[in-house]
């Protein structure tokens, strides 16, 4: 990777752990943000559209005068359908889980290695997937756990395939963590009973997360690719 102050693209800032990574690179790296919708700090993209990743990644690419030397897939939804669902809704759901959290991450990682053999300059992918990817999640998330699942194994195979080219990728897989995205589940399920679950007795911070992400992405020896972090408590142990 360069010298050069990195250049990196977080996507999903606007919130949650997202915004923790962008607060963690502070001072130590460019880095621009992403969300659905255009901000002062965020290049808008509507993930669950075919092409958004690679609009994406053009603007990003312009905004940071042409060179990318970090990607961080960050973006996601979590959100439920029941094997009761009507067979469209089902489709709908798993198509937009798939669409976003796992079509979009790919086309920005195909972009990311095609960027880098162009410079020849090598880069790093850090994903953020998971604990669902090894575990499994509920009933009503098997779509979500499928595009976890999905994105760890997506990593390990750019790690491999990549590795001499000086490209190198992580993921991480965090358990729950103290976003919106948890505060709802954890409401909606019994956060008691959830926590019980937990032998650190609290789900994670988002600084926790991003911290992990900042490491992978600035400082991780490139022996560590194809490295998946967990972050959960010991509540999935592998
Ligand atoms: N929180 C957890 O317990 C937990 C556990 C394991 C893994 N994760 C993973 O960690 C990542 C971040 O989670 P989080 O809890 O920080 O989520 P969050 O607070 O819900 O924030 C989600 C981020 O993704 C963006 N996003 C959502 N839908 C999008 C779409 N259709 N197009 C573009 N951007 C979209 C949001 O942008 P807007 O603000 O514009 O909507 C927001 O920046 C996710 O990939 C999630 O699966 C989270």
């Amino acid at each position: 990777m360069t010298r050069e102050t990195p250049h990196v693209l977080v996507t999903g800032s606007t919130r949650g752990i997202g915004a923790a990574i962008l607060a963690s690179l502070e001072g130590r790296a460019r880095a621009v943000g992403h969300g659905r919708g255009d901000g002062p700090l965020a290049i808008g993209a509507d993930l669950s559209a075919s092409g958004a990743g690679d609009r994406l990644w053009d603007a990003a690419l312009a905004r940071l005068d042409g060179r990318i030397d970090v990607l961080i897939n960050n973006a996601g939804v979590f959100e439920a359908v029941g094997v009761d669902a009507a067979a469209a809704d089902w489709q709908a759901a798993w198509a937009r889980a798939l669409q976003i959290n796992l079509q979009a991450s790919a086309d920005l990682c195909r972009r990311a290695v095609l960027h880098w053999r162009e410079r020849a300059s090598g880069g790093r992918i850090v994903n953020i997937a998971s604990r669902a990817a090894y575990r499994g999640d509920s009933p009503a998330h098997w779509h979500y756990a499928a595009s976890k699942a999905g994105m760890v194994g997506m990593t390990k195979s750019i790690a491999r395939g990549y590795a001499a080219e000086g490209i190198l990728a992580f993921a991480i897989c965090p358990g729950f963590t103290m976003t919106g995205m948890a505060e709802d589940y954890l409401a909606s399920r019994g956060g008691e009973k959830l926590l019980a679950d937990i032998p650190l007795g609290r789900v994670a911070d988002a600084e926790e997360v991003a911290n992990a992400a900042a490491y992978l992405a600035l400082e991780a020896p490139a022996s560590m690719t194809g490295a998946v972090l967990d972050i959960n408590g010991a509540s999935f142990v592998r």
